[in-house]
């Protein structure tokens, strides 16, 4: 077989054809969501955002708000995604502990990733606290690469935060 005639666009197709679990939904946050996404916050984060947080973003210019549900358990993971012309970053990603390394964060990041480059987001940029390694992983195997560090951005406990990019296709 030959070279694809567009390797990047046939990667993408790839990518975008990994369906979700059965009985597992991305949709966009409502407000009746806020209180389940407020608990999975408060367990995945020593300085969590308060529910006001969440509730103001609904609606904002350039934010992306959304919830992975499941049929069974309702609400088990959340994400945060600011779009800014061709930049974006993603402010909050988890998922409720029991619901962890079982493959539901690649899917929430992948969808993610979907709705960035549908706002015209080329270049997706994240912090990440440095002891974080699943997160690291995570963002690893979707092409996130180290670009910076900032010295001491975390508290409790104190810790630098590594800066990571993303550029997406179109
Ligand atoms: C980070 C988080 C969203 C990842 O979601 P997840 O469902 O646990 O991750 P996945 O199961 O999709 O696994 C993604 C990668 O993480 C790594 N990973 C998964 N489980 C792991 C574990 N128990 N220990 C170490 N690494 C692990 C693996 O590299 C995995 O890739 P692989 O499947 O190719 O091996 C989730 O763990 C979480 O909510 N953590 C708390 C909040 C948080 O830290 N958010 C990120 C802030 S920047």
């Amino acid at each position: 077989m030959g070279a694809p005639i567009c390797p990047g666009l046939e990667r993408r197709a790839l990518v975008d054809a990994v369906e979700l679990p059965e009985g597992v939904d991305v949709r966009p946050l409502r407000e009746e969501d806020i209180d389940a996404v407020v608990v999975i916050e408060t367990e995945a984060f020593s300085t969590p955002w308060k529910r006001d947080t969440f509730a103001n973003l609904i609606g904002r210019d350039g934010v992306e708000l959304l919830v992975m549900t499941h049929t069974e358990h309702g609400v088990v993971g959340y994400a945060v995604l600011w779009c800014i012309l061709d930049q974006g970053e993603l402010a909050n990603l988890a998922l409720q502990p029991g619901k962890r390394g079982s493959g539901l964060g690649s899917h929430l990041l992948r969808q993610v990733l979907k709705v960035a480059r549908m706002r015209g987001v080329a270049k997706l940029f994240l912090e990440v606290r440095t002891s974080n390694e699943r997160a690291r992983d995570l963002y690893s195997n979707f092409g996130f690469t180290e670009v910076g560090c900032r010295a001491g951005y975390y508290d409790a406990p104190r810790e630098d935060a590594l800066v990571l990019l993303a550029t997406l296709d179109d």
